[in-house]
């Protein structure tokens, strides 16, 4: 282990969760592994605890069927669409949330399944994923109506929206402690769970090819729960195997050093950092010395407030808007799902939570308890196991290029 890592176990401070709705997942995602409060677990991946998968489920799909349709959605959608809880831990009380909308297009049980994971860590499926980045709906300007989006990834897949872990989004644990001790292990362990319980009660489902896709953090998260899909499938009884296929990750992170390194070059050949900032960065910060942290800020000074999410357009500050994508289109998003009316119809919020619906929950300064350094190890498992692996990657986004991985 890295002594850096060492030295910031030392200072491991539990911090209250923290709601923050103008954090997106990239800019969190940058400041979660500045302040490098985690704890590394290169070992999780190779001790699996038996999961206890029967918790105590009430749901039943007919009860999470969207009926009335979504407030100010458009009519004849021509697909259906549930929403609801999946019980992952009963003597917790850990529920996820989930959207799962079904393919638009011809017979939805003839197609996949997809689960769509979004990063931060603790940043919502539903919110980014769903309304933002792919779902059937968008969310007009006045922050209460919805759009059919043209290009929604339902036309040709039945695509699944889990607020993952418990804390984001609509996703709760009664034992409010959790979000406390929240890490990618547990998260892992929660995501089956809720797939077992999920696939129990959407059954007709269960025999489809299953993918897991996402972006950003979540190419820790895909690998990882790919993984313990694949380990707990060679010893579950035949009924709970899960019929995973592929994975997907998009501007994923894959191994904290190479994602380092391209990030670092990615900025200097894009001109957002001068070469002594990049020279201080290579030098200092791929293997950590103290004055890394220096160059960090100087990082984050010279890139400034820019669109993290596409470089080359604008950002909801901007006076000036143009091109196709409204860069304020989370803001009514974020209006949208905190409307009574619209938490009602997803089935959403069903205990009160004392807080509002946001993008992402776990600041940056939380206690995530652990995360392996590299997705490598997974990657060579998941390749013997047969499974299918797209990792791919969008130039203009400002996180996660691993530019050493895709060009090898
Ligand atoms: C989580 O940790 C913070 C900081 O130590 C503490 O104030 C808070 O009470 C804890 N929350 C719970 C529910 O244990
Ligand atoms: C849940 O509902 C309560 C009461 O209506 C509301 O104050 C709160 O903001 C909602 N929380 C979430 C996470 O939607
Ligand atoms: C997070 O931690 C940093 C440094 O440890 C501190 O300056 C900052 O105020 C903290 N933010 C919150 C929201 O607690």
């Amino acid at each position: 282990m890295e002594q850096w890592f060492l030295a910031t176990l030392l200072v491991f401070i539990f911090m209250p969760l923290i709601r923050c709705s103008s954090l997106d997942q990239a800019s969190l995602l940058r400041s979660f592994l500045a302040n490098k409060d985690y704890k590394l677990n290169d070992e999780w991946a190779v001790s699996y605890v038996d999961l206890r998968t029967e918790a105590d489920d009430l749901g039943s799909m007919e009860s999470d069927l969207i009926k009335d349709n979504l407030p100010g959605q458009p009519s004849e959608i021509g697909f259906k669409h549930y929403a609801g809880y999946v019980t992952v831990d009963d003597f917790k009380g850990r529920n996820l949330f989930y959207y799962f909308v079904e393919s638009a297009l011809l017979d939805p049980v003839s197609k996949p399944v997809v689960l769509w994971l979004n990063g931060g860590p603790g940043c919502s499926s539903l919110g980014i994923g769903a309304f933002v980045e792919h779902g059937p709906f968008g969310v007009q300007s006045d922050g209460s109506t919805l759009y059919l989006r043209r290009h929604s990834w339902n036309r040709v897949a039945n695509i699944l929206y889990v607020e993952s872990p418990a804390g984001v989004g609509f996703s709760y644990s009664k034992t409010t402690s959790d979000y406390n001790t929240t890490g990618d292990l547990r998260t892992a362990q929660d995501s089956y769970v809720f797939l077992i319980n999920w696939f129990k009660r959407f059954s007709q489902f269960k025999n489809n090819d299953f993918y897991i896709a996402g972006e950003s953090y979540a190419g820790f998260y895909i690998p990882e729960l790919a993984d313990l899909i694949i380990h707990n499938n060679l010893h579950a009884h035949s009924s709970s195997k899960i019929k995973l296929k592929g994975v997907m990750v998009g501007n994923g992170m894959m191994d904290l050093k190479i994602d380092r390194r391209g990030l670092y070059l990615y900025l200097w050949s894009h001109a957002l950092i001068s070469v002594g900032t990049y020279k201080g960065l290579a030098k200092n910060c791929l293997d950590f010395k103290e004055k890394c942290y220096v160059y960090e800020d100087l990082l984050a000074k010279e890139i400034g407030n820019i669109n993290m999410y596409n470089l080359y357009s604008e950002d909801c500050s901007s006076i000036h808007k143009h091109g196709a994508i409204d860069p304020c289109e989370k803001n009514y998003v974020n209006s949208y799902l905190n409307l009574p009316g619209v938490q009602t119809a997803l089935h959403a919020n069903r205990t009160q939570l004392p807080y509002p619906w946001s993008f992402c929950s776990f600041g940056t300064n939380s206690s995530w308890r652990d995360h392996p350094s590299s997705m490598l190890p997974f990657y060579r498992r998941l390749i013997a196991a047969g499974v299918r692996i797209l990792v791919y990657r969008y130039c203009h986004f400002l996180m996660m290029y691993n530019l050493f991985v895709t060009r090898n």
